[in-house]
C-alpha cells in the first residue's frame, strides 16, 4: 500500500475521572500493591461511570480530536471504532457515536481486533483514504474492560483500565501531523483460546448457566500470553521498521501496546532502545486494550516527547492473537 497521501492529523484521548489504585484492590482481591507494581508495573487505572457507555467515552475523545484538527463533524467520511466492550452487539457502537456527534455523512462501523484495535482501525482507514473512497475518516479505539473484568479474579483484574483515543486521518497535511510510512497488520490463531470472554455471543449465549460460571468476564492465560507479547512485539517491530526502510536506532519513540512493563522492557532490550526512547503510561492507566496506545501517543506529544521529522513506532498485540506494528514520521520542514 502506498500511503503518501494519508496523514494523521490530530490525535487525542479520554480517560474517566473515577481511579482505581493498587491499595483499592487490596480491600477487593488477595493482592498487594507490591506485587502488582513488580509483576505489571501499574499502579492505577481509569473505571468508567455507571453512566458511560463505549461509545460515551469514543465520542469524548473524538470530539477533541475534531477540534484540533479543526474539522467539523459533517465532514468526515468515515468513523471506524475499533472496541470488544461495545455498548451493545447491535447497532456497532459506532453508529452510536456517529448520531452522538452528529457525523451525518459518515459511514459507521466497529473493527474487532482486541488490543490491536486501534492500528487494525488506522489500517482500515488508510486503505479507505489511499483508495479515495473518502477523504476523511475518525479512527477511534475504546473500550471499559471495567465491565467485563472478573473482579474476584486476582491473576486479570488488576490488570485493566477504560479507556479511548481518537486520531483524524486524512489526505491534507494541516499544521500538527504524522505521515504514515509503513503499517502492518497480522493474527495468530495458535492462541485464540488463551484470551478470551466465553460467554454471551452465539456459541454461548446468556442464560443463568453462563452468569453462574461467570463466562461474560476475561479469561487469560497469563504466562502464554505473556511468552507470545515478547515474542510477537519484537518480530512486528522489527517488521514494520523493514517496512519503512529504517532501524530501531532511527526511532524517535517507541509506543509499544502498555500491558505490562516486563514485556514492554524486553522488547526494548530486544530493539536494543534505551529507556529515553520508549513511552510507558501503564502506571497511571494499567491496559486500556485498544486505546492504549493511542492514549499514550497523545500524551506523548502534550509531553514534546514527539519532535518534527521523528519515526514513532507502535507495536500492538492482543487477543486473537492479534498483532500490529506500524511507523509514523512527524511532519518536519520538508513536508
Ligand atoms: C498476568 C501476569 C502479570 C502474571 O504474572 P506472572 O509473573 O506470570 O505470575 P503467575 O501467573 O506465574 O503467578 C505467580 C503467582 O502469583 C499469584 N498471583 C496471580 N495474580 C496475583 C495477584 N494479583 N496478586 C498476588 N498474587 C497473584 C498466582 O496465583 C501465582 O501463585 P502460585 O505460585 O501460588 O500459584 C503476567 O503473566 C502477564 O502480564 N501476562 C500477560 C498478560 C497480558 O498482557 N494480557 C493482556 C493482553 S492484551
Amino acid at each position: 500500500m502506498n500511503f503518501d497521501d494519508v496523514w494523521i492529523n490530530a490525535i487525542s484521548y479520554y480517560t474517566p475521572e473515577r481511579i482505581l489504585t493498587n491499595q483499592d484492590f487490596e480491600r477487593i482481591v488477595d493482592t498487594t500493591d507490591s506485587w502488582i507494581t513488580q509483576r505489571t508495573g501499574i499502579k492505577e487505572r481509569r473505571i468508567a461511570a455507571d453512566n458511560q457507555a463505549t461509545s460515551d467515552l469514543a465520542v469524548a475523545a473524538g470530539r477533541r480530536a475534531l477540534e484540533q484538527a479543526q474539522v467539523s463533524p459533517e465532514e468526515i467520511d468515515f468513523i471506524i471504532l475499533a472496541t470488544f466492550t461495545p455498548d451493545m452487539p447491535l447497532p456497532a457502537a459506532a453508529c452510536l457515536v456517529q448520531m452522538k456527534l452528529g457525523a451525518t455523512r459518515a459511514a459507521a462501523f466497529d473493527v474487532s481486533a482486541s488490543c490491536s484495535g486501534f492500528l487494525y482501525g488506522l489500517s482500515v482507514a488508510s486503505g479507505l483514504i489511499a483508495s479515495k473512497q473518502g477523504k476523511k475518516a475518525l479512527v477511534l479505539a475504546a473500550d471499559i474492560l471495567s465491565r467485563v473484568t472478573d473482579y474476584q479474579d486476582r491473576r486479570t483484574c488488576v490488570l485493566f483500565g477504560d479507556g479511548a483515543c481518537a486520531a483524524l486521518v486524512q489526505t491534507k497535511k494541516t499544521g500538527f501531523g504524522f505521515k504514515l510510512v509503513s503499517l502492518k497488520i497480522k493474527t495468530e490463531p495458535s492462541g485464540f483460546d488463551l484470551l478470551t470472554i466465553p460467554g454471551g455471543g452465539s456459541k454461548q449465549p446468556p442464560s443463568s448457566y453462563t452468569l453462574k460460571q461467570r463466562l461474560h468476564y476475561v479469561k487469560m492465560n497469563g504466562n502464554k500470553v505473556y511468552s507470545f507479547a515478547v515474542r510477537g512485539m519484537y518480530e512486528f517491530a522489527m517488521s514494520a521498521l523493514h517496512d519503512a526502510g529504517i532501524q530501531p536506532k532511527d526511532i524517535g519513540l517507541f509506543v509499544p501496546h502498555q500491558a505490562n512493563s516486563r514485556i514492554i522492557h524486553s522488547v526494548r532490550l530486544r530493539l536494543g532502545l534505551s529507556e529515553k526512547q520508549v513511552y510507558i503510561n501503564l502506571p497511571r492507566y494499567g491496559n486500556t486494550s485498544a486505546a492504549s496506545v493511542g492514549i499514550a501517543l497523545a500524551e506523548a506529544i502534550s509531553e514534546q516527547r514527539v519532535q518534527s521529522g521523528d519515526y514513532v513506532l507502535m507495536v500492538t498485540f492482543g487477543g486473537g492473537f492479534t498483532l500490529a506494528g506500524a511507523v509514523l514520521k512527524a511532519k518536519d520542514s520538508n513536508d
